[in-house]
């Protein structure tokens, strides 16, 4: 039996993935638009996986017997300063995201919902390698502001990304 609570929960966190997926899209946009097709592509791959987070969340409160909530998802930043700025924009927000899957994960214990904690975990292990590696393209890009050469390197190396599905059928 899952919660009113846990299904709000959870719902908005479905809710905050689309989000991510819409915040990425608008970034790959903007990479796009200033000829980092590299960047572009690795945000795009990004996107991709935030949908698919989504989807899954829904998914398993349909499992659960629960009607999932959905909500207005709001507008994304359009535009950043540099690639600089971006990154540090993503890295932002993964923490951001990290402090939303570990509140589910603090009320799934309060509530003693096993279900939904051991749902939930595949998604604390997550952030850690989405903070590690949005951390490490973040400091990658930042060194690039003295080697303004090396962007295009970086660039090479990030288009390269290919989506995986992480819940393939
Ligand atoms: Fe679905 Fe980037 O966290």
């Amino acid at each position: 039996m899952i919660s009113e609570k846990m299904v709000k929960a959870l719902s908005d966190q479905a809710n905050a993935e689309f989000y991510s997926a819409y915040l990425y899209l608008a970034m790959s946009a903007y990479a796009d638009s200033a000829e980092f097709r590299g960047i572009a592509n690795w945000l795009y791959v990004q996107t991709r996986e935030e949908q698919a987070h989504g989807a899954h969340i829904v998914k398993h409160l349909l499992g659960r017997g629960a009607v999932p909530a959905f909500a207005e998802i709001k507008a994304p930043q359009a535009s950043w300063g540099n690639m600089t700025e971006l990154f540090d924009r993503v890295v932002a927000h993964e923490k951001h995201v990290t402090g939303l899957i570990n509140k589910i994960a603090d009320l799934a214990l309060e509530e003693k919902d096993h279900a939904t904690y051991n749902f939930i975990l595949w998604y604390v292990n997550e952030q850690v390698e989405e903070e590690a590696d949005a951390e490490e393209i973040a400091a990658k890009v930042k060194l690039t502001e003295n080697h303004p050469e090396q962007i295009y390197h970086l660039d090479n190396a990030l288009g390269a990304r290919k989506f995986k599905d992480p819940f393939p059928d």
